[in-house]
């Protein structure tokens, strides 16, 4: 379960976050076996990773810029996001596709660089309204997928794949979840197509206006492992339920 802040919360909001959470749940408030990942601002990171680390809950990046230390004003490394406690990051985000022209090799190069600092890369695929209405979130979703698998080792541990529908990204909207279970059932068979069964083991995420009322009944489908919280998870209360709704860990 991963919460993507966007560009919301101070540091000092992060904290205040973080913080009550900690105080309310001395442990995990989920089941054996269940991942809980907060991405807040890059300002953040450093501080809500050292907050979390005693309640075992991940601090994910939710950007990278490509190569490691040098002449790149503003960039962030993979390497530097490692060093800062980051285990998760970001990428291919459909906002950072549209508002950065990040293309599907942009994104590729990105989920490597992550990957080969010893990250797993949240890579999110997805498709926009049109697309959907003439039939075609199949084609641009796995040509999003194949695009990084092409780039990537076999490392499904280190590979997290977010399907999340560009129109239902903070719209209130969702496919129902037999549908997002379907895209999510196409996505694995890619992975597994490429790098054989161990394939099967990669973590599929719905996202996309997913809220404590509908969380539930998009994990409870087969092939959807997790979700990608936006919108839902800035409020401590819905950011618990959300968690405390993920079912134990199938086959863990
Ligand atoms: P949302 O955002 O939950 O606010 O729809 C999800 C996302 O963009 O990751």
């Amino acid at each position: 379960m991963v919460a993507n802040w966007k560009m919301n919360k101070t540091v000092g909001q992060s904290l205040a976050f973080v913080r009550e959470w900690a105080r309310q749940d001395s442990r995990p408030p989920s089941p054996d076996g269940v991942e809980l990942v907060v991405c807040p601002t890059l300002v953040a990171l450093w501080p809500v990773a050292r907050v979390l680390e005693p309640l075992s809950v991940a601090v994910g990046a939710q950007n990278v810029e490509l190569g490691r230390e040098g002449a790149l004003t503003g960039g962030v490394s993979a390497y530097l996001l490692a060093e800062a406690r980051a285990r998760y990051v970001i990428v291919g985000h459909s906002e950072r596709r549209r508002e950065f022209g990040e293309d599907d090799a942009v994104v590729a190069a990105k989920a490597l660089s992550v990957v080969s600092a010893g990250m797993s890369a949240i890579v999110c695929v997805g498709e926009a309204l049109d697309a959907r209405e003439r039939g075609g979130t199949r084609a641009v979703v796995e040509g999003q997928l194949e695009a990084v698998l092409a780039a990537l080792p076999p490392a499904p541990a280190q590979l997290v794949i977010a399907y999340e529908p560009l129109w239902a990204i903070g719209s209130g909207q969702t496919p129902t979840p037999a549908e997002a279970n379907q895209v999510a059932d196409w996505l694995r068979a890619r992975v597994v197509a490429r790098w054989g069964d161990a394939g099967a083991a990669v973590r599929v995420l719905y996202g996309g206006s997913v809220s404590a009322v509908n969380v539930a009944a998009f994990l409870s489908e087969s092939e959807i492992d997790g979700a990608l919280v936006g919108g839902a998870s800035l409020q401590l209360d819905q950011w618990r339920a959300m968690a405390a709704a993920v079912p134990p860990v199938r086959n863990a």
